[in-house]
C-alpha cells in the first residue's frame, strides 16, 4: 500500500527568486499538509550525502555544488499516496517539459534548478526525512 509521505526541498534558484511563498502556497493548494519545514543550507558535504544515489551521474558534482550554493526550504508532506500525487503535481525533472501548471512548470529555471525535489518512494520519502529531521520536529 502507498504511503501518505513524501519529502519535498525549495531548491536554491528557486528561493533566490523568491518563489518560497508561492511555492508553498501551491503545495497547499493541491492538497499537501505539512508535517515539518524548515530554511536550511547544505554543505557541499551534506549534498554530497543526501544525493549518494547519484554519485555516479555526470551531473553529480555541478547538482551538490548547485544544493549547496544557498538557502532551501526542507519539508516533510503528507497526502494520500503522497509519493506519487507529489512527482505528478511538480511535474517533469526538466521544466520545459513539465505540464502546465505544475510546480516545475510554474517556478523552474532549467533542468538542474528545478524549483523543488521529489521522494521518488516512501522508503527514500522516510530517509530523507529523517535526514533533515528529528520525530520531535514533525507535528
Ligand atoms: P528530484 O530528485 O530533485 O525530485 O528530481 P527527479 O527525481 O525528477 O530527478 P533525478 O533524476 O532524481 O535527478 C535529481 C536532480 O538532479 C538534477 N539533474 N540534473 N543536468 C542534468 O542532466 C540533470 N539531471 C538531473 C535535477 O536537479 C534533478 O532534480
Ligand atoms: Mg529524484
Amino acid at each position: 500500500m502507498a504511503g501518505n509521505i513524501t519529502f519535498t526541498m525549495i531548491k536554491p534558484t528557486a528561493m533566490r527568486k523568491g518563489y518560497m511563498a508561492d511555492i508553498l502556497g501551491q503545495i497547499a493548494k493541491g492538497g499537501f499538509t505539512i508535517k515539518a519545514m524548515k530554511l536550511t543550507r547544505l554543505t557541499k558535504e551534506e549534498a554530497m550525502r543526501f544525493y549518494a544515489v547519484h554519485s555516479e551521474r555526470p551531473f553529480f558534482d555541478g547538482l551538490t555544488d548547485f544544493m549547496s550554493s544557498g538557502p532551501i526550504i526542507a519539508a516533510v508532506l503528507e497526502k494520500e499516496n503522497a509519493v506519487q500525487a507529489y512527482r505528478d503535481y511538480i511535474g517533469a525533472t526538466n521544466p520545459s517539459d513539465a505540464a502546465e501548471g505544475t510546480i516545475r512548470a510554474l517556478f523552474g529555471t532549467n533542468i538542474e534548478a528545478n524549483a523543488v525535489h521529489g521522494s521518488d518512494s516512501d522508503e527514500n520519502a522516510i530517509i530523507e526525512s529523517n535526514f533533515y529531521f528529528s520525530s520531535r520536529e514533525w507535528v
